[in-house]
């Protein structure tokens, strides 16, 4: 059924553990209905995925623009890498294949991308001018730079070597919690990744979001950059994908 309402549209999060969807109300930022989530398929291959996709707008009874968000490089619907998924992505045109099982127009981003949208509309970014950078801590590390509000995709600075290693393959949530890395240490390597970024693009605010993010009073006392550029916590928190990619496909449509 197509919403009735042109400001609700399906939003979907594709994760490494699981496929999130929620119908938000694009002028609010909030969800509409209770979120609906199914585990990733393993392997994690494009036919497996879409047909979670498919189960998901099924599940809200939904047709219509729809946002989906991917953890990898996305440009025009076509995924270009893929450091935290199946090799069978890299040149497959995603937003096509989405399509085809939805019967409807499909939005494709990366998700720390979605993420920034919804923190720089709806959050902790909410007005903020000049260059504003959000981290997301969770499998990966993602990335989202804005100026003046405006994004510039497929940032990646999960990919930065600090100290000759992948930012990614020592300070990931997923790698902290492996490592049983405590909080006062891996602030400590952040900190110094923050702090690279601000030499590189002078930044007004850091937002630190995914996972890590809802322990923040374990970490946010220790993190530090270099000239006092303020570090806050990103808001929206578990449903910032799905509220940027349900963002960006009322703004295509
Ligand atoms: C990917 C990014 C993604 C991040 C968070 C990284 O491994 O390269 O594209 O945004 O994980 O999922």
């Amino acid at each position: 059924m197509r919403s009735s309402n042109p400001n609700i549209l399906l939003g979907i999060d594709i994760g490494g553990t699981g496929i999130k969807g929620a119908l938000v109300n694009v002028k609010t930022g909030k969800l509409t209905k209770e979120r609906f989530r199914i585990k990733t398929p393993h392997p994690a291959k494009p036919d497996a995925i879409a047909e979670v996709i498919e189960q998901i707008a099924k599940h809200f009874d939904y047709s219509g623009p729809t946002g989906i968000t991917f953890p990898a490089i996305v440009k025009d619907g076509v995924i270009f890498s893929a450091t935290n998924v199946d090799e069978s992505w890299i040149n497959f045109d995603a937003a096509k294949l989405f399509q085809r099982h939805l019967g409807c127009p499909v939005s494709l981003l990366n998700d720390a991308d979605a993420a920034g949208i919804a923190e720089m509309r709806f959050g902790a970014g909410v007005a903020r001018r000049g260059v504003v950078i959000l981290l997301t801590f969770g499998t990966g590390i993602g990335s989202a730079i804005f100026s003046d509000g405006v994004l510039l995709p497929n940032s990646e600075f999960g990919q930065l070597k600090i100290r000759g290693k992948d930012i990614e393959l020592r300070a990931s949530e997923r790698i902290r919690e492996k490592r049983d890395i405590s909080f006062k240490k891996w602030a400590g390597i952040v900190s110094e990744f923050l702090e690279e970024l601000e030499k590189l693009f002078s930044p007004e605010l850091f937002l630190i979001g995914g996972g890590i993010s809802k322990k923040a009073d374990k970490f946010l006392p220790y993190l530090k950059a270099r000239s006092h550029v303020p570090i806050e916590v990103a808001k929206m928190q578990n449903d910032a994908g799905i509220i940027g990619a349900a963002t960006l496909a009322k703004i295509r449509s």
